[in-house]
């Protein structure tokens, strides 16, 4: 298709690209109309995976840079909150798949052979992008063995690879995000300056100790409520302890890129503190909004085609149901598990320096 010259104007169709796009559905091959329904609607499932790359790739650009400039913040959600609202919409779309009935789905079944949505490189592509590791895939599968296999049939499928390879090389926007976030002023002291690390381990074991009282006096009410097993639910409020412990400081060193999350989740209401704060949301919408979409595609499965298994191998619903338990930003979720009461939390030191006055201390 070719572009207009200088004193030509574009049409709509020529633009789009049209005569192109709506040649690729395979009619060609005289399929029913369930079929091209089937086709449509993956292809433009893969549209959209394109687009969420192209956003997704602007977020980690922005936040991998050494100093990040603030001013590029406010871009970093606006991608984020597109890449959000392209996820509900997926979500949605499975409902246009569902009206394919059981029987119209195996109509044309056997002719898919192993092509499968587990072979699709833009799906790998956003997860590694976003930054799910292989161990924390279900058997640690490494995603880019498909694709190793793949390569040998085609320039193409090699390019892919190649491509596959790239992206897992570069820094991913989960560890660009941390890295970031580790740098956030925490009580007014800043990273890397000389008191930083007795600052920062100050404020930790200052959140512990209100976070070990809550507990305690949680299990106090307990007993009063007169629950059975009370000796059962102490463990419980000890075992909570020890994991806030151990999310603050692992292995005994302290997390400054953690305590820095628990600081802006803990102190949300400063005005210095609200354009991570609306990253930190915007990120853990994101991620709600893929799990919910990977949710939503199990059960239209279960729907057309109940626990069979998958054109790809694996066991099916089931191979789905547990993706949809990944989690690429752990430490966004956990951290809300050590969260305490607002009035318990430690005394703000340095109000002034997150644009509160004394006077409006927290
Ligand atoms: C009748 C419709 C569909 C059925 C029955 C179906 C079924 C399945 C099954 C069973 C799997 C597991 C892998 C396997 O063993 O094949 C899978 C994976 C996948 N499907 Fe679908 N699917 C359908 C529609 C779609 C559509 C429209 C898309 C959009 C692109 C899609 C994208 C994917 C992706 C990306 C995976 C890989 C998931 C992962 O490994 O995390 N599927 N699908």
């Amino acid at each position: 298709m070719s572009e207009p010259t200088s004193d030509e104007n574009w049409t709509y169709g020529n633009y789009l690209q049209l005569e192109g796009l709506l040649s690729l559905q395979g009619e060609e091959r005289g399929i029913s109309s369930d079929e091209m329904h089937f086709i449509i609607v993956h292809q433009t499932f893969e549209l959209w995976f394109k687009q969420i790359i192209r956003e997704l790739s602007e977020v980690r650009n922005i936040l991998c840079q050494e100093q990040v400039p603030e001013i590029d913040i406010p871009r970093a959600v606006e991608h984020l909150g597109r890449t959000t609202e392209i996820f509900k919409l997926m979500g949605a779309q499975w409902g246009v798949m569902e009206t394919l009935t059981p029987q119209g789905f195996l109509s044309f079944r056997d002719g898919l052979g192993s092509a499968s949505g587990f072979e699709s490189y833009q799906m790998r592509k956003f997860e590694i992008l976003l930054g799910l590791k292989n161990e924390d895939r279900l058997f640690g599968m490494d995603p880019l063995d498909t694709f190793r296999k793949l390569a040998k049939n085609s320039p193409n499928d090699a390019a892919i690879l190649a491509d596959l390879e790239e992206i897992t090389a570069k820094p991913s926007l989960e560890e660009s995000l941390m890295k970031w976030i580790s740098r956030t002023p925490i009580m007014g002291s800043i990273y890397e300056t000389e008191n930083d690390q007795s600052s920062v381990q100050n404020y930790v074991d200052a959140h512990l100790s209100s976070h070990k009282s809550m507990g305690e006096l949680a299990a106090e009410r307990m007993s009063g409520y007169g629950v059975s097993d009370v000796e059962k639910a102490n463990a419980r409020f000890k075992a909570a302890h020890d994991g806030a412990i151990s999310f603050l400081m692992p292995e005994g060193e302290l997390s400054r890129a953690r305590a820095s999350l628990l600081f802006i989740e803990s102190y949300r209401e400063l005005p210095l503190l609200a354009w991570p704060r609306k990253l930190i949301d915007a990120v853990a919408e994101l991620e709600e909004s893929m799990v919910k979409w990977r949710h939503s595609h199990a059960r239209m499965v279960e729907r057309i085609m109940g626990r069979r298994i998958g054109t790809g191998g694996t066991s099916g619903v089931d191979y789905l149901d547990m993706t949809s338990q990944y989690r690429v930003f752990k430490d966004l979720w956990a951290v809300r598990t050590i969260l305490v009461k607002t009035q318990d939390r430690p005394k703000l030191i340095n109000p002034s320096f997150y644009g509160f006055n004394s006077n409006n201390e927290a």
